[in-house]
């Protein structure tokens, strides 16, 4: 849990007086917003805008100014976890939250990744590629990327698929992306497909550790 504080930690850093900040979702985040709930009954004035209602419940109970996209002008920062990262690229959706993720992150003018050691690879993204599906087309776009074993997600304390925040299923792909961008925009054009956790566009990223923090 360590690795997880010291990179929310120095995340917090970047955070300025007034700033608009979109607020990931995680683990790793919620330690962000622990700390950043912290700052504020310090007297820190800031607002936020949240990628799923896990993070905008922990961003209220800490105290902090919750808004909604339609009520801000600009997203200064957003910061986000992980689950899969290397330098260029990212795989996130584990937590389910990702379309809300990218909107808000693709949408900020400075995205942070903070993410622990174990988090990252030396070089080609590997590892489950999340997708949010329209229930509707969910088999259609399971046939279509039958290569790469796709599963509807499935609920731990209710019957059924999980259903997203957004009211949609998640589909878990296994993939080896030799081109992170290209399959990123070849999966958001198959119809049904609301969106998917390859990440290709952000700043910076932090990765924790029990000792402190690096910039990746
Ligand atoms: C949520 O949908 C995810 O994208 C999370 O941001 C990502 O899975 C990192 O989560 P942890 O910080 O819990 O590992």
């Amino acid at each position: 849990m360590s690795a997880k504080i010291n990179a929310a930690n120095a995340a917090l850093d970047y955070v300025k007086e007034g700033m608009c900040i979109g607020l990931g979702s995680g683990t790793t985040v919620r330690e962000f917003i622990k700390l950043l709930g912290e700052k504020v009954k310090l007297g820190l004035k800031v607002s936020c805008v949240t990628t799923s209602f896990d993070s905008r419940m922990l961003a209220i109970e800490n105290g902090i100014f919750v808004t909604e996209t339609d009520a801000i002008e600009e997203i200064d920062l957003a910061v986000d976890g992980a689950d899969r990262v290397t330098k260029t690229s990212l795989l996130k959706g584990g937590g389910g939250a990702l379309t809300r993720e990218k909107i808000i992150a693709y949408n900020a003018k400075k995205f942070i990744v903070i993410a622990d050691e174990g988090k990252v690879l030396n070089n080609v993204l590997e590892g489950t590629v999340n997708l949010e599906v329209l229930p509707f087309a969910a088999p259609l776009v399971m046939r279509k990327l039958n290569a790469y074993h796709p599963v509807i997600r499935m609920a731990k304390a209710k019957l059924g698929p999980v259903i997203s925040d957004n009211g949609s299923f998640i589909i878990d792909c296994k993939m080896k992306l030799e081109n992170p961008k290209k399959t990123e925009e070849w999966l958001n054009n198959i119809p049904g497909v609301i969106e998917n956790g390859i990440f290709t566009k952000f700043d910076l990223v932090i990765v924790g550790n029990d000792d402190g923090f690096r910039i990746l």
